[in-house]
C-alpha cells in the first residue's frame, strides 16, 4: 500500500497531465476528490496508458474496470471496505450479473458524492421500502458496507 502511493505520486503530475488534455472533465472531478490530493489519479485506475495517448485514444487505455472489476480495482486500496462490502447483498446480486451496487455506483467514478447524493443514490434503487426504514439517512441503521437487512446500529 505505502509503496503503491508513493509509485503513484511520483507518477501523477506528468501522466495527469497528458490525460487531462482531452478529458478535461473527468480530469476536473477527478482534481475535486480527496484523492487527488493523496496522489491518486488517472493512472492509479486506468494504468499509464502510453499505447492509448499515443493513439489519440484509438487503441483502449491499460485499464477500464467494468462493473463487476469495480471492487477489486478500489479495494486493492480499500480492502476494509471491499471485505465488509463481500459480505453484502449488492455483491450477491452484482455477481449474479444484475443491476446492483458497487463502489463506483455510491460514490462515483471521478467525484465525490456528498452525502445527500449518496442517499439519493440509495432511493433511486430502493423506491419501494419497509415501513420500519422511516426518515432518517439509510446509514444511521444499515451500516455501510454490508447494508445488512435489519442491522441495528
Ligand atoms: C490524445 C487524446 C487522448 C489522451 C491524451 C488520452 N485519451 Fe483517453 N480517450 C481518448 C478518446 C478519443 C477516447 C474514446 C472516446 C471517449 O470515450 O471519450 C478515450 C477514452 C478513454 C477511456 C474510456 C475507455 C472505455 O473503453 O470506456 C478511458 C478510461 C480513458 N480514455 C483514460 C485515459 C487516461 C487515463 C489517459 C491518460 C493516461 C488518457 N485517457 C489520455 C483520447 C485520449
Ligand atoms: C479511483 C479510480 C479512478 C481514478 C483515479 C480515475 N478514474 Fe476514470 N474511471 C474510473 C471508473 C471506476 C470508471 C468507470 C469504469 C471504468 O471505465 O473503469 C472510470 C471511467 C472513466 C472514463 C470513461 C467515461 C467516464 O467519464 O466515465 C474516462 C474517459 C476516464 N475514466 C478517464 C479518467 C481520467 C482522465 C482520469 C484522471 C484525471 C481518471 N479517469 C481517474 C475510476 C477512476
Ligand atoms: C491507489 C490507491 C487507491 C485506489 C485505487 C482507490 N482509492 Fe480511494 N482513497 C485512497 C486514499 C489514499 C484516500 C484518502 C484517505 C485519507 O485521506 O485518509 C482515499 C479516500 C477515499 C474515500 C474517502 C473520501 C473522503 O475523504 O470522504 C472514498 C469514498 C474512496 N476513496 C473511494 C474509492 C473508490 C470508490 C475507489 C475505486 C473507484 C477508490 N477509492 C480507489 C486511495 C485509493
Ligand atoms: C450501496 C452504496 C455503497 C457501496 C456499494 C459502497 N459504499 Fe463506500 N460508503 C457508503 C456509505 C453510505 C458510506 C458512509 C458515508 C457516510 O456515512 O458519510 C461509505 C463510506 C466509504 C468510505 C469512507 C470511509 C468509511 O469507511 O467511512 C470509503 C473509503 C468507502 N466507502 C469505500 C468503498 C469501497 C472501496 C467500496 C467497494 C468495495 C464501497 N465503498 C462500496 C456507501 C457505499
Ligand atoms: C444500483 C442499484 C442499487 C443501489 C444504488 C443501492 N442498492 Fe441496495 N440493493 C440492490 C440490490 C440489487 C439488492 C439485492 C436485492 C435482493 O437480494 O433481492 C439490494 C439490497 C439491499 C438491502 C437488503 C439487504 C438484505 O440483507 O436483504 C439493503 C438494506 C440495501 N440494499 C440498502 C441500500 C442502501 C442503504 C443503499 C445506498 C447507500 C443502497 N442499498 C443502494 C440495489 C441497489
Ligand atoms: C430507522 C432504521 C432504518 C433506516 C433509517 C432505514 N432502514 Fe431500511 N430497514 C430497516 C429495518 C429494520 C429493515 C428490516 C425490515 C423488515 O425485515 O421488515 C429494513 C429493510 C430494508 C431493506 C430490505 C427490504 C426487503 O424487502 O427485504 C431495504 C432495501 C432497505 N431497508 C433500504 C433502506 C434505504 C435505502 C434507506 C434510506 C433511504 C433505509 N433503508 C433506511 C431499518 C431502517
Amino acid at each position: 500500500m505505502m509503496w503503491l502511493v508513493w509509485l503513484v505520486l511520483a507518477q501523477q503530475p506528468v501522466v495527469h497531465e497528458q490525460c487531462r488534455q482531452c478529458h478535461t472533465e473527468a480530469a476536473a472531478d477527478a482534481e475535486s476528490h480527496p484523492h487527488f490530493a493523496k496522489g491518486v489519479s488517472c493512472d492509479a485506475c486506468h494504468g499509464a496508458s502510453e499505447k492509448h495517448r499515443a493513439a489519440s485514444g484509438h487503441v483502449a487505455p491499460d485499464r477500464v474496470a467494468v462493473r463487476a472489476q469495480v471492487p477489486a480495482l478500489c479495494g486493492s486500496c480499500h480492502p476494509a471496505e471491499k471485505k465488509s462490502y463481500e459480505t453484502s447483498r449488492h455483491w450477491v446480486a452484482l455477481q449474479e450479473g444484475g443491476r446492483s451496487a458497487q463502489c463506483a455506483t455510491c460514490h462515483g467514478n471521478h467525484s465525490l458524492k456528498s452525502a445527500r447524493a449518496l442517499q439519493a443514490t440509495c432511493e433511486r434503487c430502493h423506491s419501494q421500502r419497509p415501513e420500519a426504514c422511516g426518515k432518517e439517512k439509510c446509514s444511521t441503521c444499515h451500516a455501510p458496507h454490508a447494508f445488512a437487512k435489519a442491522a441495528k446500529r
